[in-house]
């Protein structure tokens, strides 16, 4: 199998496209409904964050006509203990909050999910404390209540506390088997024991019960068994492994869960993967691995982030599915979604985007690429993209916000082919000079999606990258690709 991003509603490409029984390992981290939106953080030239934020996705959940809608497939198509359930659930948690809609939402999928998984394999539901109960509920019925295994409490340290409460400090993990016949890896997880066990240990220790003498006690050679309650600490804001997506889990704990409930060449899916940790664990640890998530912030990142630590020699090979491929593809993708077309035709181009579908006026700016204009001087060149019909109106726009912004550059991306008195009047705006190539650029440039698709690149001096990227891996912790 070839491993494999997906673009689009984890709901849709798991019926669509993945096997029944053909998954070892699930890891999903959903949003939580926690009534939050996610920001997606962009390096300025001078590598601190961008204080202009894109929202990559929201945290809650309503209830809508298609959320009746998936209540009601439910009631007609689930097994009967889940619409029973499903049924007492809405009656207790209300009958159209945004709490019944998360409870819903993922009950389609967990359904999904278990046709998925094989029947030795594992899977691991990261929620909060505010979900984890209602989910419990929903994962006993649909997995089985013998087939829970661990609720995991990943407990961190952090700063800010509630005025009358006791500081929050967790995430639940529920991690439950299809059968009783689940691979678990023990030894592959084992911790280091405490110093002070080490020490006790040191000396006899004697193992009476009942009377009789079990001999004596000893630490195990490999190290102790973990407990459900792990501390690992959530990536710092200046670590090396935080990228500019938000939610993004430490690998730390992907890696336990991959290294315990899946082996080599195996399968690892995660269907709501942000900004990959999943999948970039699974790649690591040579296992194979499907990601999928619905926004295209989120699949430009895990490119990114995948190309960076595994991409040099061999390069590394993974398909993706959903994004445009062709012209037709890109006017679906515009015609169904404005913002997500803008930032995939951005991504085409490494450029940042700048709109956010949720705040700010319309200022005629979509994106920004940052080039080299002098030793350690970086301005930003001007990015629009257009979708519909071009008309020599754009041009004059763009220029007319290059003036405001004071920019030597700008890019019209267009998805349709552009007019003859368009292209004139771009070459009416002139010329940029490079202080350090000493070449002359076009101040405004018109590239279309099919010169994109052909390879076609702006043409402006060199680029600096928007993204924090990641670090590589190392040639020997590297699967090789055949
Ligand atoms: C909490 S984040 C996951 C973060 C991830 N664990 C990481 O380490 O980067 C949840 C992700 O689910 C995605 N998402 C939300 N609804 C989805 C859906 N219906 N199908 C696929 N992905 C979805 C969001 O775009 C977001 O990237």
């Amino acid at each position: 199998m070839q491993n494999t991003l997906f673009y689009g509603d984890n709901l849709k490409i798991l019926k669509e496209y993945i096997l029944t029984n053909s998954i070892d390992l699930i890891y999903l981290d959903p949003p939580f409904n926690s009534k939050a939106d996610y920001n997606v953080l962009f390096k300025e030239p001078t590598g601190a964050l961008s204080k202009a934020q894109i929202t990559a996705f929201e945290d809650t959940w309503h209830w809508t006509d298609e959320t009746e809608k998936t209540f009601k497939n439910i009631v007609d198509e689930a097994p009967a203990d889940v619409v029973e359930m499903m049924r007492s659930l809405r009656k207790f948690v209300g009958q159209k909050n945004d709490v019944i809609a998360y409870i819903t939402m993922m009950c389609v999928r967990l359904l999904e999910l278990k046709r998925v998984l094989k029947d030795t394999g594992t899977i691991y539901l990261h929620c909060d404390p505010t979900a984890s109960h209602y989910i419990k509920l929903l994962m006993d019925v649909i997995f089985g209540k013998n087939n829970f295994r661990n609720e995991i409490v990943w407990c961190y340290r952090g700063a800010g506390y509630p005025k009358h409460d006791f500081g929050r400090r967790h995430d639940i993990i529920l991690r439950y088997s299809k059968t009783s016949n689940y691979i678990f890896n023990l030894d592959e997880v084992r911790e280091e024991y405490a110093e002070a066990t080490k020490e006790r240990f040191k000396h006899y220790i004697g193992n009476i019960r009942g009377g009789k003498d079990f001999g004596i006690q000893q630490l195990h050679p490999l190290g102790k068994q973990p407990d459900d309650w792990w501390q690992i600490q959530p990536i710092a804001p200046s670590a090396k492994e935080r990228l500019s997506y938000p939610t993004q889990k430490p690998e730390a704990l992907l890696e336990r869960i991959v290294k315990a409930s899946s082996n080599e060449g195996e399968v690892v899916l995660d269907p709501f993967c942000g900004c990959g940790t999943t999948v970039a664990v699974a790649h690591k640890l040579k296992r194979n691995w499907i990601g999928i998530d619905i926004t295209h912030l989120a699949i430009n990142a895990i490119k990114l982030r995948l190309n960076k630590m595994f991409g040099i020699v061999p390069k590394i090979d993974f398909k993706v599915i959903g994004e445009p491929d062709d012209l037709e593809g890109a006017r679906e993708l515009s015609s169904h979604n404005r913002y997500q077309f803008q930032w995939w035709a951005l991504s085409l181009i490494n450029a940042r985007p700048y709109k956010d579908k949720k705040r700010g006026a319309d200022t005629g700016i979509d994106g920004y690429i940052y080039f080299t204009h002098e030793k350690d001087i970086v301005r930003p060149a001007i990015v629009q993209v257009k979708r519909g019909n071009v008309s020599v109106k754009d041009i004059r726009e763009l220029g007319h916000v290059m003036d405001r912004e004071e920019a030597d550059l700008g890019l019209l991306i267009t998805l349709e082919s552009p007019t003859k008195q368009m292209k004139s009047e771009a070459v009416i705006k002139g010329f940029y000079n490079s202080p350090i190539s000493k070449r002359d650029y076009p101040k405004i440039q018109i590239v279309t999606i099919e010169e994109l698709f052909a390879g076609v690149k702006p043409n402006v001096p060199t680029t600096i990258s928007p993204y924090k990227e990641a670090k590589p891996v190392s040639r020997e912790n590297r699967k090789l690709d055949i």
